[in-house]
């Protein structure tokens, strides 16, 4: 997948601007504060619905101005599409994509971000780890994404009883029915997904030079037996933990068992990375999770997501560095990096353009 153009009108500091970036790797370069995430976070927009740092929608309108707009025409499986965003203060964002109003489609355009505040996701909150796993399901798999949603609106109504009075008992039962089954679902497909990520991780943390074995476990709220399990094995055990915790849940007043709840964890070398890991090995596992997520997007849509990488290669030693150079220049996907030094980039094969106070020099 690959744009071909992009225009962006009135976003953030970006007045207007006009783009056609290369097939391979992107490089904006400027000084600080002239608008290199923004541009970033334009594209992201378009394709995942909402911006990634944590704003109101009307916030995003240049400053002095009430509407902003970006579109693009991007390549997917041979078609060329179009996708555009417009939003004017007061309404709601409205997408498009090849002139109809938006859908869910499995042709919308797709971009894999990544940003220093991504070093955080190991260290971070479980949220962060749930989030990343959730993301990329719900990127490759729609049925995905509505389990998801039918999982948090089952969760809430549970929530909901169990801070009641409940005067009638059945009626958590019968939602418990649905709720395990969604939950068996979610379960088992982040299972199945953490398996890919330990096997595709390690390999690109061997490549990356790393000589610890890294590890990926999906930590559950309750205990699965060992060997294979389905959809129907997870639902059962999960009914009879739910039984034996419902008092506790009742005091709680909320739901303790289920994937909202569960976690990732990272080992290097049997050892929890969050606790062991230096912030170097830390590092190193979040750009290995990152390379493995654009490669599971590969295999289950057929093509590369657009890379977005927001001053990350300044925040990685030389060897390493050149290998992610290397390795992006040699992949089939888009790149779009920013940064401040121009000079990292010498003997990179790829299109330069400057921002300057939200303006593009080419
Ligand atoms: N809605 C807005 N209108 C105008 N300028 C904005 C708006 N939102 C952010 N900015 C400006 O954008 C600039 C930051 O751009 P950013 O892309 O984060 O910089 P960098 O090039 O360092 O990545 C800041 O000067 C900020 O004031
Ligand atoms: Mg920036």
């Amino acid at each position: 997948m690959y744009i071909s153009e992009i225009i962006i009108n009135n976003f953030r500091n970006l007045e207007r601007i006009r783009y056609e970036p290369a097939r391979g790797i992107n490089i904006l370069l400027g000084k600080n504060a002239q608008g290199k995430t923004n541009f970033l976070e334009a594209i992201y927009l378009l394709a995942s619905g909402s911006s990634f740092r944590s704003v109101l929608d009307r916030d995003l309108i240049r400053l002095g101005q009430n509407c902003f707009s970006i579109q693009a025409t991007y390549h997917y499986l041979n078609k060329k599409h179009s996708i555009s965003v417009q939003y004017t203060s007061g309404k709601r964002k409205q997408f498009t994509i090849n002139n109809k109003r938006y859908a869910q489609t499995q042709d919308r355009l797709a971009a894999v971000l990544f940003t220093p505040d991504d070093l955080y996701l190991i260290k971070g909150p479980p949220q962060k780890r749930r989030a990343f796993i959730d993301n990329l399901l719900k990127s490759v798999s729609p049925e995905y994404r509505t389990s998801l949603e039918n999982y948090e609106q089952l969760l809430n109504r549970r929530n909901t009883l169990l801070k009641g009075d409940l005067t009638d008992p059945g009626m958590l039962r019968a939602l418990d029915h649905i709720f395990s089954s969604i939950a068996a679902q979610i379960t088992l497909a982040r299972l199945n997904l953490i398996k890919i990520l330990d096997e595709l991780t390690l390999r690109f943390y061997k490549l990356l030079g790393g000589s610890e074995e890294l590890q990926l476990k999906y930590a559950l709220t309750f205990k699965l037996p060992g060997g294979k399990v389905n959809l129907e094995s997870i639902r059962e055990i999960m009914v009879r933990v739910m039984q034996e915790k419902y008092i506790k849940e009742r005091q709680r007043k909320t739901t303790l068992i289920g994937p909202h709840r569960d976690d990732v964890n990272f080992y290097l070398n049997q050892k929890n990375a969050r606790v062991f890991a230096s912030q170097g090995q830390q590092r190193n596992i979040v750009v290995v999770l990152k390379l493995a997520e654009l490669e599971v997007f590969r295999r289950m849509r057929g093509t590369y997501p657009i890379l977005l990488l927001d001053e990350i290669l300044a925040e990685l030693d030389i060897e390493k560095r050149e290998t992610i150079l290397d390795f992006l220049t040699n992949s089939s996907f888009q790149t779009f990096m920013t940064s401040v030094d121009g000079s990292l980039f010498n003997n990179i094969n790829g299109k330069m353009v400057w921002l300057e106070q939200g303006r593009l020099l080419e």
